[in-house]
């Protein structure tokens, strides 16, 4: 038996999870569920990278604690991945002492190769990425090329590893095993960066509380890249007294065992070049293969947090259940490309594959099957079942699909099992056993024709199991086979019984009309608007403006996470069904008190400064005709100079419940129109007395 270590890149916490994160996890699980079908011994593995500058910030923001703010985020991911189906054997976070003891041996082994020094460090620095870039790698104004948001330069004493020595082990390993990255062309890109020249890297921060301290250099704290990438042996028990999975499924001597580590271009150069140097230093073995798929795209950009283009199916999940999500995302990308997301393209996949050519398939065999036979599969023997038309066929695109799966062509998979659909679908219209049914003799001929659909079906569904491991199974149970099998021998032609019981077949798929999910969604989404520091708890509250005036993760973090009894009406089921029951004409309006409810004011600013180590913020003191001043804090000093919007005027919502925002309170809010996410200030056409309405 085979084994298979399979990982995902652990996420971040500073970010809910997204279409990206999601793609990555199915993946992952899919080769999981897919080998597990094969026979293989499977263990996979993701988790969350909870250490770090970004985290810190993240969680100062916001008003919490870094760890507070993990343990947010990472049961909102324990929720989705088991709403996804993920079939994950472990999941790891690097907050837990387990894994600081696997990051504590993997510096001690480096160490002990004598690869760290101490030096002086400095240079342009993304905190999106946790990493230091040349100005020749930044792009226009010092910005990050994967994040768009401006690099900081930064100048340090820190410990390094001695990357520079690893370059020519590096080449050479690319060389003897060019499997080690896919797909070629990532390989090609590791290569010439290798060829380009490595740097020494600088492994630790002194500038940074948040992370493993870095042990024997007192200050530093471990940087979060030599953290984060030790995850996948730590997980497995290095460095701790019980290292059974780690001797099975890394450090083995059994030759039939490959470690798969899979994740997105963006962290390549991360686990294709740091990781396998690392691991060389301290003298570990190297994975097997770093597979490193595309990007998912909107609007031509990538789908991320960071860059503010975030894509959540939240509300496709509530609709059509989350195997569609993962059938679609198989499907529309082609394994190692970029693709473009869309919910309506998710919609577009699932009512032509799923619900016209597997659902229609499915009840009109099952109907005529049971209409025939008494409510039970056609009667038969296994010899006419292998002289069926269908048999070579199914023979055929079943190898397509292992060829293509083993080699993650997932998407390919994917049509060779619909090449084997359709042509059910074909058999069925040309031999009309609609027709030939009702003839004398006619179920007797009609038979085998149907017993072939329902094989050709089953087949085809015994291979969407790992993509739709929830929905899969009642398609079977639909088809005859009430309990999914455990191995992929089952797509042998010949699995369906002859004369078993088959139920009423029940609408598995149901279609979706677009153009009225269209008009649901922005109805919900117009009953749903950004959420506001109200629905928060006081101390853990941000400007709602925030998400319009800068990408950090914060808002949508803690706008996720409101108390339940501070949802709004359409999150709770009932009103939310009822909201959905009369979508399509409902109009996103408000009436007059709801607006006056809002009070808006003219406001002149008197104070206006930066809040320590925000970029983003800041702390205003507005005249709104009150007896005092008003504190404000605003996310607006990426485009406003402090100095510039003294003596100018504003509208604020006065009536805002006070929130703190950096430790420093907020007593309403400035409005600002958002013009592709940077804020412009609203302000009064002349001067007017503080304090005037707005209405
Ligand atoms: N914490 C690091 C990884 C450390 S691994 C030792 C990190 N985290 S992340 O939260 O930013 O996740 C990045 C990964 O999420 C990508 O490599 C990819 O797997 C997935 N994706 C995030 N956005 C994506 C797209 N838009 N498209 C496809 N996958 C992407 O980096």
């Amino acid at each position: 038996m085979s084994k298979l270590y399979v990982t995902t890149p652990i996420y971040y916490v500073n970010d809910l999870p997204h279409i990206g994160h999601i793609y990555t996890t199915v993946v992952s699980d899919l080769v999981a569920r897919y080998h597990r079908l094969l026979g293989d011994d499977v263990y996979f593995l993701t988790g969350t990278d909870e250490h770090g500058q970004k985290i810190q910030t993240a969680a100062e923001e916001n008003g919490e604690t870094p760890q507070a703010l993990a343990d947010r985020v990472v049961s909102r991911y324990h929720v989705l991945w088991d709403e996804l189906g993920m079939s994950n054997d472990d999941f790891v976070r690097t907050t837990e002492a387990r894994h600081r003891a696997g990051v504590e041996e993997m510096i001690r082994r480096i160490d002990a190769n004598g690869d760290f020094y101490v030096d002086k460090h400095e240079g342009w620095y993304c905190a999106g990425c946790e990493t230091f870039y040349t100005e020749k790698e930044l792009e226009e104004g010092n910005t990050c090329p994967v994040h768009e948001t401006a690099a900081e330069w930064k100048s340090e004493e820190n410990v390094f590893f001695r990357l520079s020595s690893y370059q020519q082990p590096l080449l050479d390993l690319y060389a003897e095993r060019p499997e080690f990255v896919r797909p070629e062309t990532r390989l090609n890109e590791v290569r010439s960066f290798v060829e380009s020249g490595l740097r020494d890297l600088s492994v630790s921060r002194a500038d940074l509380d948040w992370g493993i301290p870095f042990p024997g250099h007192e200050g530093q704290t471990t940087y979060v890249w030599l953290d984060a990438l030790t995850n996948y042996l730590s997980a497995l028990g290095f460095g701790q007294d019980d290292d059974d999975l780690y001797q099975q499924y890394w450090d083995t001597r059994e030759p039939d065992t490959r470690q798969l580590q899979i994740l997105g271009k963006d962290i390549l150069r991360f686990h294709a070049v740091y990781w396998p140097a690392f691991l060389m230093s301290a003298g570990l073995p190297l994975p097997d293969t770093i597979w490193s798929h595309g990007w998912w795209l909107m609007d031509d950009r990538k789908v991320s947090k960071s860059s503010g283009n975030v894509a959540r199916p939240d509300h496709l999940m509530d609709r059509v259940g989350a195997d569609p999500v993962r059938f679609f995302l198989m499907r529309d990308m082609v394994f190692g490309q970029d693709a473009t997301y869309s919910d309506e393209a998710v919609i577009e996949r699932y009512n032509s594959d799923l619900a016209n050519d597997l659902g229609n398939t499915v009840s009109r065999v099952v109907t005529l099957s049971r209409k025939a036979f008494d409510g039970q599969t056609p009667p038969g023997d296994a010899a006419a079942d292998q002289a069926s038309p269908l048999a070579d066929s199914a023979r055929r695109h079943v190898s397509d699909y292992r060829r293509h799966m083993d080699e993650m062509a997932f998407s390919r998979a994917l049509e060779a099992l619909y090449k084997l659909l359709s042509e059910t679908s074909q058999y069925l219209v040309e031999n009309e056993p609609w027709k030939r049914m009702k003839e004398e003799g006619g179920a007797e001929a009609v038979a085998p024709v149907l017993w072939s659909c329902l094989e050709a079906v089953r087949v085809v569904t015994v291979g969407l199991l790992p993509f739709m491991p929830e929905v899969a199974p009642r398609v079977l149970a639909a088809v005859g086979t009430a309990r999914p099998p455990a191995s992929l021998d089952a797509m042998q032609w010949g699995g369906t019984p002859h004369d078993a019981l088959l139920a009423e077949p029940e609408p598995i798929f149901p279609r979706i009309d677009l153009k009225a999910w269209i008009a649901e969604v922005e109805a919900e989404r117009a009953a749903d608007p950004a959420p506001t520091p109200d629905s928060k708890t006081d101390d853990s509250t941000t400007d709602d403006k925030d998400d319009t005036v800068d990408d950090t993760d914060v808002k949508d973090i803690a706008a996720e996470d409101k108390p339940a009894g501070d949802k709004p009406a359409a999150d709770k089921p009932a009103e939310k069904k009822a909201a959905e029951d009369k979508a399509p004409e409902q109009d996103p309006q408000i009436n007059i008190d709801q607006f006056f409810a809002t009070q808006l004011k003219v406001g002149t600013v008197k104070v206006a400064e930066r809040i320590p180590k925000s970029n983003k913020l800041l702390r205003l003191e507005v005249d709104l005709g009150e007896p005092e001043l008003r504190q404000l804090v605003a996310g607006i000093s990426k485009v406003y100079e402090p100095e510039d919007l003294v003596d100018t005027q504003v509208i604020v919502v006065a009536n805002l419940k006070p929130a703190k925002l950096m430790g420093v309170k907020s007593q309403g809010m400035v409005l600002a129109a958002s013009e592709d996410g940077q804020p412009v200030l609203v302000r009064p056409e002349r001067f007017v007395p503080p304090g005037t309405q707005v209405r």
